[in-house]
């Protein structure tokens, strides 16, 4: 309505986007320290590595903190701080002790997810409207949904006798960071397990900043340790003798490494890795809700989502209409500064990430596909790059096979559901997809041929704690989320 006010009464010129007054999130809410230390045994330690490194924000390139980088001393340290902490009070507390842990945390995310959500939009360059709605509330709504496990575990898994693993070493993507860190965190902590996580290196802040929350629930020493570093940091981590558990989400490379790493230990191994998700979208759908999930699918958080609709697969006979509204939907985004809340697209996380998205929509180019672009404005400095899509695609093009991480839609066309299943099956990745009917029946029967974890109807990118999501294929295994993510971190065989 304010918007109407400002314009009027009127609305847009067909084609233009909304002229908003800018709103920016207060960015003083959260105090960011000039360093952190590496969180090990319940406080900030100086990293015996002696190195540091910086964290940016995407949006400016502007140097936000100094954080310290964990070698493999400093990866030792943690594991063992873990280690003592599972054997001396986490495995023996009885779960209802551990779930007050829990629900404390979720609380105090609670309380604290103003200052968590603009932490997460400039360390990581996500819409404020991304993290302030999906990223911290759902992290919050993980650790209580665990919290509700923690007591519960004989019912999840009935006539045994769920027991903790151990230590589990858990390595993170940028995407989601502290939505990732909760993912990982809250049912290893259900099921009795500790943690050494190491965020990503362009997204530390968030993670740094659950430390602090760790300490106000007065979180036992030990029993969560964060470190930070690079992928070589990971990979000290991965190799560490003394863990029994790995989970990994990232990308399919470096998950095929991990595992040959872990192959032949004792180590259990969970992992999320990349996405090529086909969205279908059938004649008989309501095409303008479709539009906004496709929109919803790839374009909102840059496109840095593993399940990201990045296929889209339109019934030939609405395929005009569908380009069309399409076309009209992405001028109408607002690219630019993560902080103002009426940003739908922000910064691309990192510069490598932007040199990547850009040489994968050249290869588009070359090989042919019609490009469409968003002809918004983009701020001078930052990372940034302008909604997009192709048409005239077919599987044999680059951009259709290849995880692009960013808001570049490939638009495909079927004409038969056969032909629908058989394109979205045709990836190395399996994680989710989307269909858009307005008829149950044909959802259900062509939602069954899918070879994806996650089948949303009529949406898109829906989430939630009693949900298992996870991967077939290239896309990794496991599940995290519901009574088959809290399975991942309890022994098995103990009937
Ligand atoms: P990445 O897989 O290298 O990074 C993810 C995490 O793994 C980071 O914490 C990193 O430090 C760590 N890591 C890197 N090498 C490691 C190693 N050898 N051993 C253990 N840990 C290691 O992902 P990156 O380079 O940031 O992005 C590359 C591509 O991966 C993206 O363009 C995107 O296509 C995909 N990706 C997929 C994600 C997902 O959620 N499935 C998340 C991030 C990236
Ligand atoms: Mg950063």
């Amino acid at each position: 309505m304010a918007n109407r006010e400002r314009t009027n009464g009127q609305t847009p010129r067909d084609g233009a986007r909304w002229d908003y007054s800018p709103a920016p999130e207060a960015r003083n809410i959260v105090k960011i320290k000039p360093r952190y230390g590496l969180f090990i045994n319940g406080e900030f330690v100086e990293p015996k590595s002696g190195q540091y490194f910086t964290t940016i924000n995407p949006a400016n390139e502007e140097v936000l903190a100094e954080v310290a980088y964990a070698g493999p001393e400093d990866v030792d340290r943690a594991v063992r701080a873990a280690r003592e902490a599972y054997e001396k009070i986490w495995s023996k507390l009885p779960g209802k002790e551990r779930a007050k842990y829990l629900f404390r945390i979720a609380r105090i995310i609670q309380e604290r997810s103003r200052e968590f959500a603009v932490l997460e939009s400039l360390d990581g360059g996500k819409p404020i409207r991304e993290s302030r709605d999906v990223d911290i509330p759902l992290a919050s709504a993980h650790f209580f949904y665990h919290a509700g496990w923690a007591d519960k575990l004989e019912y999840a898994f009935h006539g045994r006798r769920p027991r903790p693993l151990g230590v589990a070493g858990q390595i993170i993507p940028w995407n989601f960071p502290l939505l990732m860190a909760a993912w990982k965190i809250a049912p290893a902590l259900a099921c009795g397990n500790t943690v050494v996580l190491k965020p990503a290196e362009t997204t530390p802040l968030t993670a740094l900043l659950l430390c602090e929350v760790f300490q106000q629930a007065e979180l036992p020493p030990g029993v969560v340790n964060i470190i930070t570093g690079d992928g070589q940091t990971g990979a000290w981590l991965v190799q560490h003798p003394d863990l029994d558990k790995i989970a990994f989400t990232g990308s399919t490379e470096v998950g095929k490494k991990i595992q040959k790493a872990v192959a032949g230990t004792r180590k259990r191994l969970t992992l999320e890795l990349g996405g090529k998700a086909a969205n279908v979208i059938f004649e008989d759908a309501a095409i303008d809700q479709a539009i906004e999930g496709i929109v919803n699918g790839i374009y909102f958080n840059q496109g840095h989502v593993c399940c990201a609709g990045s296929r889209l697969l339109v019934e030939e006979s609405i395929y005009e209409v569908v380009v069309r509204k399409l076309k009209r939907r992405i001028e109408l985004l607002r690219v630019g500064d993560p902080l103002d809340k009426n940003t739908d697209v922000g910064a691309i996380n990192s510069l490598m990430q932007l040199r990547k998205i850009e040489h994968l929509v050249q290869v588009g180019v070359q090989e042919g596909a019609e490009i469409h672009q968003s002809s918004c404005p983009l701020p001078e400095r930052g990372y940034w790059f302008r909604p997009t899509f192709f048409t005239r695609v077919s599987m044999a093009h680059t951009i259709a096979r290849e995880e692009i991480f960013g808001p570049v839609l490939a638009v495909l066309t079927f004409r038969t559901p056969e032909e629908a299943a058989e394109i979205a099956n045709n990836t190395r990745y399996g994680l989710s997809a989307g269909v858009w009917t307005n008829k149950g029946s044909k959802y259900l029967a062509f939602a069954s041929r899918l070879k994806a974890g996650v089948v949303w109807c009529n949406t898109y990118n829906k989430f939630d704690p009693a949900s298992p999501f996870g991967g077939y294929k290239e896309s990794g295994f496991g599940r995290e989320g519901g009574i088959h993510g809290l399975s991942a971190y309890v022994a098995s065989g103990e009937w």
